[in-house]
């Protein structure tokens, strides 16, 4: 069994709406509520932490900080440790997760210190200069798009989330300060529809797609 963080506690300036960005409703409730449904009703999933903005009201829900780790780690603060001491931590952007991918990446943490959902990229991907001067193409056959679900052993990710408070900040997911640490890090192959909803446009697929889910 794992205890799964929900992070929500995001400002959501790329969208531009009027509150933070999980309050959003999307297909007719709270942009967060979508993740919580499916963390509810995964058998892997024992409890669920969420955090939310500091001065938002939410039922049994902890302070997040200034930047994503910080809200992961204030979450993890509060989570108790479960039997086996497994952590999943979600985006609540990611409205369209499932029961299925999550019981996907908490087995595939067998063998792992963390394994992470990603896609295959289906673009082609060019690293270019501040000039737009083109350095090189990447190989595309290996690059993986990468989502949440993130599962921990919680041992690694308390020491990850351990590092100084500008490698923190510099993050844009958990994993990526294991594997500084020289973490074994593992892709669980996921769907590109579970989506992150960072932008108006992200947020009118993710309509489309969980009204298409309720019909
Ligand atoms: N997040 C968080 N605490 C922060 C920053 C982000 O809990 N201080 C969460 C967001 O709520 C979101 C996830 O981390 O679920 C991914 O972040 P992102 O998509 O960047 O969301 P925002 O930071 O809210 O959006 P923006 O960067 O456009 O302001
Ligand atoms: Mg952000």
């Amino acid at each position: 069994m794992a205890v799964a963080l929900v992070v929500a506690a995001g400002r959501g300036e790329r969208l531009g709406a009027s509150g933070p960005k999980a309050f959003v409703t999307v297909a007719g409730r709270p942009l967060l509520e979508w993740s919580l449904d499916a963390l509810r009703a995964a058998p892997s999933i024992a409890s669920v932490v969420v955090a939310v903005p500091p001065g938002v009201e939410y039922p049994g829900a902890v302070a997040g900080g200034e930047h994503r780790s910080a809200s992961v780690r204030n979450a993890l603060a509060s989570a108790s440790a479960g039997a086996d001491d497994v952590v999943l931590v979600h985006d609540a952007a990611r409205p369209l997760l499932t029961v299925q991918l999550v019981e996907a990446c908490v087995a595939g943490l067998a063998g792992f210190d963390a394994v992470v959902a990603a896609a295959p990229v289906t673009d082609t991907i060019k690293e270019a200069g501040a000039d737009r001067v083109v350095r090189r193409t990447l190989d595309r056959s290996a690059l993986w798009a990468v989502q949440t679900p993130q599962v921990f052993r919680r041992d690694v990710l308390a020491r990850a989330l351990a590092q100084e408070d500008a490698v923190l900040a510099a993050a844009t997911d958990d994993a990526g300060l294991v594997e500084a640490l020289g973490g074994h890090v593992g892709v669980v192959p996921a769907p590109r529809e579970n989506l992150k909803v960072t932008t108006p446009l992200d947020l009118r697929v993710a309509e489309l797609l969980l009204r298409e889910r309720g019909a």
